[in-house]
């Protein structure tokens, strides 16, 4: 019988406000989980020892820990792959990132449903409701199948870079339910998505460091859904903030001139700010640094631009 040894973070409010981490070591079977084992723990060695957990089957989303520092669903890991995934037969198990801690593994999720609800989660067409069911095509559908298929786990959460800078920060889980309403053709809400997802601390703020996807246990993809919600933003000219500025200069300097122009970018992103940095730039032109502010062009224009074209026509 295989055994692990395991390093749990611990809180136990009732006792301490100190967290601190106990050792344990336990035989299991071949198929063990991280649930089954945490579920074991608790049954034979240490009943103080709390996870949230329901469903055992990834559905409810509420099992969600970090392993050696990276976010699972404990009821589908499998002990003896995440050893051999991380080359050691000792596991670390921490609450989810990007939360307060209520007691051991199991956090406070009141910010994440704040911001859930935030995006208003549900269907909103316009006009009453029709008099039968409404057949919606199933191209139209397949548009928004992955983000139907998240299980709010908050896994995407607690690896959030965005969020670890700025707790305020909507997050990749709420973007992608807000992608899966403002994509569904029946919500009447689409500008007013767009304004309301644009706003500060939204999709302008992510900063793209693809942790959230390459984590998602159910393959949502969030940041292509928070990258989609830009392009709505865009189709619906919600273009004030300064991060679709920013995402509008890179597309005028390719498409006028088949590459990036860096000198349009802060004039463009930041208008009013942009004087305050002419001397900051005008030292690194004096010191070769700077690109040249002449719009250039490359010779396979025409294909770049055909490019965005196909970009455009996806989204
Ligand atoms: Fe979990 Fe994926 Fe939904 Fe994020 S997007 S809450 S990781 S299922
Ligand atoms: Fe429900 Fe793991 S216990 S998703």
């Amino acid at each position: 019988m295989p055994s692990t040894r395991f390093d749990i973070f611990r809180y136990q409010p009732d006792v301490s406000d100190e967290y601190y981490r106990q050792e344990f070591s336990l035989e299991h079977t071949e198929d063990a989980t991280l649930l089954d084992a945490i579920l074991d723990l608790q049954n034979t060695q240490d009943p103080s020892l709390a996870v949230r957990y329901s469903c055992r089957s990834a559905i409810c989303g509420s099992c969600a820990c970090k392993t050696n520092g990276k976010t699972v669903l404990a009821c589908t890991s499998q002990l003896e792959s995440l050893k051999s995934e991380f080359g050691d037969d000792r596991l670390a198990v921490d609450p989810i990132g990007n939360f307060t801690p209520i007691k051991d593994l199991v956090v406070d999720m009141e910010p994440f449903w704040t911001k859930f609800k935030s995006v208003k989660p549900y269907l909103i067409p316009d006009g009453p409701p029709p008099e039968k069911e409404r057949i919606v095509p199933k191209e139209a559908m397949q548009k928004i199948e992955r983000e139907s298929a998240c299980i709010l786990c908050a896994a995407c959460y607690s690896e959030c870079n965005s969020l670890a800078a700025d707790p305020e920060f909507v997050g990749p889980a709420a973007f992608a339910w807000g992608y899966r309403f403002a994509g569904d053709e029946r919500d009447g809400q689409r500008k007013e998505r767009a304004k309301l997802y644009s706003g500060d601390h939204g999709v302008w703020d992510c900063t793209r460091c693809m942790y959230c996807n390459e984590r998602c246990p159910k393959g949502v993809e969030p940041r292509d859904a928070i990258e989609k919600l830009g392009g709505i933003a865009f189709q619906e000219k919600v273009t004030r903030d300064k991060g679709a500025r920013h995402a509008k200069a890179f597309l005028i300097s390719m498409r006028t001139g088949g590459k990036l122009n860096e000198s349009l970018l802060v004039p463009y992103t930041d208008p009013l700010g942009a004087p305050l940095d002419i001397s900051f730039a005008a030292q690194m032109m004096a010191k070769g640094k700077a690109p040249s502010p002449i719009p250039h062009r490359i010779k396979k224009l025409k294909e770049v631009q055909g490019l965005i074209k196909n970009v455009k026509e996806t989204i």
